[in-house]
């Protein structure tokens, strides 16, 4: 069934209350704003959820603006708009506090791409060396790790590393690799990719190019390197949306997640975003699979029952807490970027 294709109200109200149990036609935006006052909670959004997650989010950023916010925030509920690595840091850095993630499933490929098993592995085969995690990783290859980098921070902490010190990187060999070049640090890479930034395809990226040449690409680090030799400017998430901002031309080429694009729309109104496309040449394959698993319907529920909830043991939140300390302790002072209005206070 398509959306609003049911065939009549009862229809629609049997669908919904079956499967997500509420009714159908609340407003689910004053439902989340009423809830969220009432309980006392946050709610923080990754760039890559839905718009109307995103508007009506507290705050919107990238990994490292979020889990400042988290280790910060005075809510009794922190409700985590993300996939679970992240809500997991929310967790790690304030363990008093509930911290709920819409869908459990909301995954990542490349947490999936690095057990901790096989890292303890790969860690003890290099005793020398010091481990780098993306944050993109589990609480226990966190735990395993000695300092956690996010896209926006992770250069700064690796020009901070002596210079004879040998680096492990895990788990995105893009990152990585594009880390390792601009540093001009030799480091050993574990072989994990993101599925949706992996997907750009260089010609259809190049073609585009010619159709905009007055475009310039702004590009995530964890496309691959063909991807990347194409861009303007690489940078996390957060850096994307303000160089698009600052930037005088009047049209991009977004080579990460599309769903950024909603929010370049709000902070640079009238300029145009063209998202650059995968090997068959179509933009939306390109959606996180993983972020899509959040929905306005599940960010209510989730509200309303307090469920589901980030659990994990002390043991190894203590563990995982170490290196992200020293990840926020390593890193640049830089404001916040806090993209989206306070809506409790509009
Ligand atoms: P940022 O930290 O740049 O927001 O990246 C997170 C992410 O998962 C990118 O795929
Ligand atoms: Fe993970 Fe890639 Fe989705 Fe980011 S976009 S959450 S790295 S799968």
């Amino acid at each position: 069934m398509t959306e609003n294709a049911y065939a009549s109200e009862a229809d629609a109200e049997n669908l919904f209350s079956s499967e997500l149990d509420f009714d159908p036609f609340l407003d689910l935006e004053d439902e989340i704003i009423r809830l969220r006052q009432e309980k006392n909670a946050v709610i923080l959004a990754h760039v890559y959820q839905d718009g109307e997650i995103q508007d009506v989010a507290d705050f919107v950023g990238d990994s490292l603006d979020l889990s400042r916010k988290a280790a910060a925030t005075d809510a009794d509920v922190i409700v985590f708009c993300g996939v679970r690595f992240m809500a997991e840091v929310a967790k790690i850095l304030s363990p008093g506090k509930t911290v709920i993630l819409p869908d459990l499933e909301a995954g990542c490929s490349l947490e999936e791409s690095c057990p901790p098993d096989q890292f303890r592995i790969f860690r003890e085969a290099h005793p020398d060396h010091i481990a780098l995690s993306y944050i993109n990783c589990s609480a226990e290859v966190k735990a395993l790790s000695d300092i956690i980098v996010t896209s926006s921070n992770a250069e700064a902490i690796v020009d901070q590393i002596p210079m004879d010190q040998p680096i492990l990187f895990a788990p995105d060999k893009y990152l990585g690799g594009y880390l390792a070049r601009k540093t001009g640090r030799d480091m050993t890479l574990w072989p994990g990719t993101c599925v949706v930034h992996e997907q750009f395809s260089l010609r259809e990226l190049v073609r585009l190019k010619t159709l905009h040449p007055n475009a310039p690409v702004a590009a995530h680090p964890e496309c691959p390197e063909d991807i990347l030799r194409e861009a303007d400017h690489i940078g996390s998430t957060s850096s994307l949306t303000n160089f698009v901002t600052t930037s005088p031309a009047q049209e991009f080429i977004i080579a990460t997640e599309p769903k950024i694009i909603h929010q370049m729309e709000k902070v640079a109104p009238g300029k145009t975003f063209i998202g650059a496309p995968g090997s068959d040449g179509c933009v939306g394959c390109n959606n996180c699979p993983f972020m899509a698993l959040n929905t306005m319907e599940k960010l209510y529920l989730a509200l309303r029952d307090g469920t589901p909830q980030i659990q994990l043991p002390e043991d190894l939140r203590v563990a995982a807490e170490k290196p992200l300390r020293r990840m926020l302790e390593m890193s640049p002072m830089k404001p916040v970027t806090e993209t989206a209005r306070a809506r409790a206070v509009a």
